[in-house]
């Protein structure tokens, strides 16, 4: 049996034991886990080569969580052209009868390999790693980015040819 004294002392311990609960424990919970982005991943396979004419940008990787054009140049050569205009992140358009990107935002124009020529977009537009993957598809790996004003459009896996 507990005295009077036990008694109010182990309500006072409950109350405290109840309000730090109260306190701490949705904080707590959300401690648990683990407070992460699931985004897709970065890397994909965009299909065979033989997919994609010569001489065509092709859009069927631009909407999300892609947003990647690939282009083939007339001369087999493939590479991955980011869809994110360098000015404010807006994607643009591939126009074919103008042979250019247009940003419907605020205009700015790229040529066919991503070169900024209109607008106010600083800088091309990024290429993306782009090789070949062991069963023959087109490999995508958007974590590895190529800066035309880096000079990195002449490095591996900016460019493939099959
Ligand atoms: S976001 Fe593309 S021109 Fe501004």
């Amino acid at each position: 049996m507990l005295s009077r004294r036990q008694f109010f002392k182990f309500l006072g311990w409950g109350n405290f034991t109840a309000a730090a609960g109260l306190a701490f424990g949705p904080g707590l919970i959300r401690f648990l886990y683990p407070r992460v982005l699931f985004e897709p991943s970065l890397v994909f396979k965009a299909g065979f080569p033989s997919e994609y004419p010569p001489g065509t940008v092709s859009e069927k990787w631009k909407k999300n969580p892609y947003r990647v054009w690939i282009v083939r140049q007339e001369n087999g050569e493939f590479y991955a052209l980011l869809a994110i205009c360098t000015h404010l992140g807006c994607t643009p358009r591939w126009l074919a009868s103008e042979n250019k990107f247009k940003c419907p935002c605020h205009g700015t124009g790229f040529d066919r390999d991503g070169i900024n020529f209109e607008g106010p977009a600083p800088r091309p537009l990024e290429r993306v790693k782009i090789t070949l993957a062991a069963d023959g598809q087109l490999l995508i790996d958007k974590s590895v980015k190529f800066l035309e004003e880096r000079g990195d459009w002449g490095k591996p896996g900016s460019a493939l040819t099959v």
